[in-house]
């Protein structure tokens, strides 16, 4: 699938998101390896602190439907900056990958790519939190 075709798919999901705090929408579309989409907007909450993000909604939607392996992400928000995964969902989404491409695109489509371990560099992993002989 071409990365424009998801940035489409995730202006689309877009149309759903609950920001009435912050009127920033924000639309996720992930692609998993075996060809399915799983979109997302965000979930603002008036206990602000209880939003949820486009790109983990997706990510949510995805592994409790059965998928886990990503190829990878588009997300769009509405304004003419690209839109930038938070930190939150740069952990969540290196869950399940180092190589899951992210596409982040301002508001007229235009985009610009890269790999997870590129926008979450030296992370926080299985392998550092099980360690060599500490369990
Ligand atoms: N937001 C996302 O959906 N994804 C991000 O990566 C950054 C922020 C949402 C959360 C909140 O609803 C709004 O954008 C403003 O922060």
């Amino acid at each position: 699938m071409e990365y424009s075709e998801l940035v489409n798919l995730a202006r689309q999901a877009r149309d759903f998101a609950y920001a009435p705090y912050s009127k920033f929408r924000v639309g996720a579309a992930l692609l998993a390896v075996d060809g399915r989409v799983f979109l997302g907007c965000n979930v603002e909450n008036v206990s602000f602190g209880l939003t949820i993000c486009a790109e983990r909604t997706a990510i949510v939607k995805a592994v409790s439907e059965g998928s886990r392996q990503f190829c990878s992400l588009a997300v769009i928000g509405d304004t003419s900056s690209y839109c930038r995964p938070c930190g939150a969902c740069r952990q969540f989404i290196a869950e399940f990958g180092s190589e899951i491409v992210v596409i982040m695109a301002n508001d007229q489509g235009e985009f610009e790519v890269s790999p997870i371990s590129v926008l979450l560099p030296a992370s926080f992993s299985l392998s550092v939190s099980v360690g060599e002989g500490k369990r």
